[in-house]
């Protein structure tokens, strides 16, 4: 073995270590708010994300389709609504229609590159709207990885209705397994079971609504609440999202 890569292999023994020793955030990190406006890209701001949690992050190509799953943990049945945004092909295989998840049921959509459009969750006792706890997904061909990347979260910025968290390889990584309802009083009158979010149009804003502030990081809580959103950290084409308290807890959000 030469200097080199007796040196390089020392250096691979040691990041391993490192890596292996790292433990998963409990909590989220403190940040400098004023760097979310300038940033567009989280993998610059939160390069502790990647890497130590043994995601599928930056790979030269990426599977054809994203496959999103959904998992009713809900104690009861939910309605959903799927939407690809204008332009958008349309998803590959599974309903886009308005439709019913039994509880303890799952379903699954697989989205073709280019794909970006939303899924809104409510109890089925009542319809899903765009108010409501929303998964917002998309699968870009960008211009610098040519090739589609993986990018998800869980907004309560419209709304809030059940919580939900999404996981790649058994990690949750974006959204927020709190029932908020449970933990303050909605700030304004609840309709169709949604608790509106007061910041929703705030551009400016830079803290959530004391009712959303439990999922503060973890689901976006106010429109710049960019810490929740995952991009480019999962390119293995499955993100396996769920709803309810049960579900696993994404690692971003706080355990208190
Ligand atoms: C993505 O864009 C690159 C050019 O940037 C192109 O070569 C590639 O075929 C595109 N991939 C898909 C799946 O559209």
């Amino acid at each position: 073995m030469s200097n080199t890569y007796l040196f390089l292999y020392l250096l691979a023994l040691v990041q391993g270590t490192l890596a292996a020793a790292l433990p998963w955030p409990k909590k989220s990190p403190t940040y400098n708010q004023n760097e979310i406006h300038v940033t567009t890209s989280c993998d610059a701001l939160y390069p502790q994300d990647t890497g130590s949690l043994g995601l599928d992050a930056a790979m030269t190509e990426a599977p054809a389709f994203l496959a999103i799953s959904l998992v009713n943990s809900h104690t009861a049945d939910i309605s959903t609504t799927h939407n690809s945004n204008v332009g958008a092909p349309s998803p590959v295989s599974g309903s886009s229609l308005p439709g019913t998840l039994a509880a303890g049921a799952t379903a699954a959509i697989a989205v073709p590159t280019n794909w970006a459009g939303i899924i809104s969750v409510n109890d089925a006792q009542y319809p899903a709207s765009e108010q409501n706890s929303l998964i917002e997904a998309n699968y870009q061909n960008r211009t610098i990885e040519k090739h589609a990347i993986a990018d998800i979260d869980v907004s309560y910025v419209n709304g809030f209705t059940l919580p939900i968290t999404c996981s790649c390889n058994d990690l949750g990584v974006t959204g927020c397994n709190k029932d908020l309802f449970s933990l303050s009083s909605c700030p304004v009158n609840t309709v169709d079971g949604s608790c509106a979010n007061p910041l929703r149009s705030d551009l400016g804003a830079g803290a959530p609504n004391s009712f959303f502030e439990p999922c503060q990081n973890a689901a976006y809580t106010y429109p710049n609440d960019n810490r929740a959103n995952l991009q480019n950290e999962c390119q293995n084409g499955q993100i396996v999202c769920c709803v309810g308290t049960s579900c696993p807890p994404s690692y971003k959000q706080t355990q208190d």
